[in-house]
């Protein structure tokens, strides 16, 4: 059964939440991963940066204890301007996210009923994500409820079973890899989040749980150069990306002006 979640309409108003407590096993060394640095910034900080849009109004991070002074620090000096909140890291990215909804429903912030409410949740180690995505999944997210960005896969999938026989091949046509940013309204989010919970059910991303309530998930397409960075070769590939012009390379002109009334004497 799928639910119906139509939204009410009007404004909405957005939060990011950033799971960013991972332990970065995979990409080995000293430096925890997120504070890596990619073309001479840490990888977290650049994820913070390309999700700075006027849009969102305030950053929940989750990260693990021991980093936790270290990262707040960093990024209360990159984003003097900006309201942020640190949540505890979990066992699972699940938990991260979960911990960070928890801080989200008691946010003062809001103005907006519940439903009019949208979580955008994206990865820490996703810096590559660009502003035009990150708008259109807002924008599926208040339209349906719940919305996750992806791409058409381009290797043919197999099915592997525990003895590595090949149990099936699934028509490719139809297969996404998913992605982060996912945006939610924040009521969809939470129950979706809290039946996972009641039910032990772990997932590797969001929608994935959205799906299992029994609600519609619209897919954004996105871009393959939208990686997560996991291992060593993937700070090299990402680097090769924003060498080639991310949006922070990118020069851009504008033009503007600027009325005032006539006073007397001015
Ligand atoms: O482990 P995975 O690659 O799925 O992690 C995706 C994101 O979730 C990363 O940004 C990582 O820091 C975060 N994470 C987390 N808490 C965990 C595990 C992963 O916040 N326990």
């Amino acid at each position: 059964v799928v639910k119906n979640q139509m939204m009410a309409s009007g404004d909405s108003q957005v939060v990011a939440i950033i799971p960013a407590a991972g332990v970065g096993r995979r990409m080995g060394g000293q430096t925890p991963k997120l504070l890596r640095k990619l073309a001479g910034q840490e990888i977290l900080i650049r994820t913070l940066k390309a999700l700075n849009i006027p849009e969102i109004e305030a950053f929940f991070i989750s990260v693990s204890l021991p980093l936790k002074e270290e990262i707040s620090r960093l990024v209360r000096e990159a984003f003097t301007e900006r309201e942020i909140f640190f949540s505890d890291g979990g066992k699972e990215r699940q938990d991260s996210v979960f911990n960070c909804l928890s801080a989200a429903s008691d946010w003062s912030g809001w103005r907006v009923p519940p439903e009019r409410r949208i979580v955008l949740i994206h990865d820490a180690a996703r810096p590559l994500v660009d502003e035009e995505v990150l708008r259109q999944v807002i924008r599926e997210a208040s339209v349906t409820g719940a919305s996750g960005v992806g791409v058409p896969v381009k290797d043919t999938i197999k099915v592997v079973g525990g003895d590595l026989m090949v149990k099936e091949t699934p028509d490719r046509t139809c297969l996404w890899a998913i992605q982060t940013p996912q945006a939610f309204s924040f009521p969809v989010i939470w129950e979706a989040h809290l039946r996972a919970r009641a039910d032990s059910f772990m997932g590797t991303d969001d929608c994935s749980l959205v799906e299992r309530s029994g609600y519609p998930v619209r897919m954004v397409e996105g871009s393959y150069r939208n990686i997560k960075i996991t291992t060593p070769e993937d700070t090299r590939i990402a680097a090769v990306f924003l060498e080639e012009g991310g949006t922070e390379t990118m020069l851009r002109v504008g033009q503007g002006y600027d009325v005032h009334r006539v006073l007397t004497g001015r």
